[in-house]
């Protein structure tokens, strides 16, 4: 496939995990990728895509800082001519103390800095441009601990269900634009921000334990991520706008009660 042949494409969060999958999946597909991040590790997403032959650029930046948003979006414009598609997706769990009365105001400010304003800054920033070409998408990445409590820390899971809303609302105020906005929920995903639960279980010999809440009984891999983010950014998706779909294996589609499964199917 090569769904974004000649398109102008921005991730940021593309140093790791679920980011660096999706920028070298837009270049796979022929996208012109600019990928940024606060983090150095951003120049070996760059390498690993112009060693197969993809088009990509780095940028370190802070994905919750307006002028940076700003200056990323304007380099887009000058390096590839336009922008079609952005992906917001850098994010931070905020440690993992996060329980409603470990933390404190400050550290709340940090996680949705990042978390929240972070995407807000870059539909006010991209969406201009986007509408400029004619259309095209937008992508943010929430989380399934936005959705109801059980997945992170506290202010992590505030800053997640607010991309949900944001992702509605920008949809919703770029009618006639041509931009549709859309955001993914990961489930549990192997990435830098989960690293140590899967090092825990591999070392303790418990990786069968990982992922079993869901009804795929295992975590994700950042490419599975990818490969939706890809989706939701395609002509694929070109009536799919305002909506927040969960990538999870089916984690969140059910409350927690024993499973009523038939005898045969029983695991
Ligand atoms: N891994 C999971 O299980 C999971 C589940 C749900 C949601 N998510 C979300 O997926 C997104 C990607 O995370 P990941 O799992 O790939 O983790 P990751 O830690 O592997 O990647 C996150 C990247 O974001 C970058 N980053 C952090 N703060 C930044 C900032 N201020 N400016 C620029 N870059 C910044 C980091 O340097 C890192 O490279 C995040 O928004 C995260 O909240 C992850």
């Amino acid at each position: 496939m090569n769904r974004f042949e000649g398109k102008s494409i921005i991730v940021t969060g593309a140093g790791s995990g679920i980011g660096r999958a999706s920028a070298k999946r837009f270049a796979a597909e022929g996208g012109k990728v600019l990928c940024a991040d606060k983090a150095a590790s951003v120049h070996e997403t760059v390498e690993a895509i112009t060693a197969d032959g993809g088009t990509a650029i780095g940028i370190e930046m802070d994905a919750g800082s307006e002028s940076d948003v700003k200056t990323l979006v304007e380099k887009a414009v000058a390096e590839f001519g336009g922008l079609d598609i952005a992906y917001a997706n850098a994010g931070i769990t905020g440690g993992l103390q996060g329980g409603l009365f470990d933390s404190d105001a400050e550290s709340w400010a940090e996680v949705l800095r990042v978390n929240l304003i972070g995407p807000f800054l870059m539909i006010k920033y991209a969406a201009p441009e986007i509408e400029k070409r004619g259309g095209g998408a937008i992508i943010c990445t929430a989380s399934v601990a936005g959705i109801r409590s059980g997945a992170g820390p506290s202010s992590y899971s505030a800053s997640k269900a607010g991309v949900i809303n944001l992702v509605q609302t920008a949809a919703q105020q770029m009618t006639g634009s041509g931009v549709r906005v859309n955001a993914v929920c990961p489930g549990l995903i192997e990435t830098g921000m989960t690293q140590r639960v899967f090092d825990y279980a591999r070392e303790a010999g418990k990786m069968d334990k990982v992922g079993q809440l869901n009804p795929m009984k295992r975590a994700g891999q950042p490419e599975e991520l990818a490969a939706v983010v890809t989706f939701l950014a395609s002509d694929d998706a070109s009536y799919l706008n305002g909506q927040a779909i969960a990538v999870d294996g089916g984690l969140s589609s059910s409350h927690p009660v024993t499973r009523q499964l038939p005898k045969q199917a029983a695991v």
